[in-house]
């Protein structure tokens, strides 16, 4: 049996498409069973729909300002759906200690620096701004501290003479695309996931 893997996302979802179209291949070691979103307006939604996967939001303001109930209703959702794997993507949210913990080991993230550099947010103009020749994105499992856990896989591209932040986001998102899938799959392939 192949893990079952929800992918969490607040907005655009191009991260999650490149996960449920790689996970279509038959020899994928994955199977993306739930999307799932902090937003109910989230473009990804519907994209997700589209491609045949199931698609559900938990909006945040029924619980104002406790994070952790609304995680817990997260959760619930993710536990609905025999999920065993957890990939952020584009998920706008800090996580609290209770959804890490519940996910320790099996919450993958990316994010678009080569950690541990430029961890946070406006990782692009931070990258353009040290002039830096070479930048990436980072697949790492999630931990209590922000961008800051166990490194899964990387990706390099290079900053070329007059890029722009948008410009490099774009390269820097086509290489986002490549390997979270193949962090993914070495995550699915290299734990017994019980079902
Ligand atoms: C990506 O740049 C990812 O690295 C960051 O949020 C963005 C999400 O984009 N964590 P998308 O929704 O996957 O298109």
């Amino acid at each position: 049996m192949k893990p079952r893997v929800a992918i969490l996302i607040s907005g655009r979802g191009s991260n999650m498409t490149a996960l449920i179209e790689a996970a279509k291949m038959p020899d994928y070691p994955a199977e993306i069973v739930l999307v799932l979103s902090n937003r109910e307006d989230a473009p990804g939604l519907k994209l997700a729909r589209d491609l045949g996967v199931r698609a559900v939001s938990v909006e945040t303001r029924p619980f104002g300002r406790d994070r952790e109930a609304h995680e817990r209703a997260v959760n619930a959702e993710l536990r609905k759906a025999n999920v065993q794997i957890v990939c952020l993507a584009g998920y706008m949210r800090l996580l609290t200690p209770y959804l890490v913990n519940e996910w320790a080991g099996r919450m993958l993230n990316i994010h678009p620096s080569l950690l541990p550099k430029y961890p946070g947010l406006d990782t692009h103009k931070k990258a353009l701004e040290a002039g830096e020749l070479v930048h990436g994105c980072t697949v790492h499992l999630v931990t209590e501290d922000m961008d800051a856990g166990p490194i899964l896989a990387q990706g390099e591209v290079p900053v070329l003479p007059g890029d722009t932040e948008d410009t490099l986001a774009a390269r820097v998102l086509g290489e986002e695309h490549r390997v979270y899938p193949k962090a993914l799959a070495k995550l699915a392939i290299g734990n017994n996931f019980k079902t």
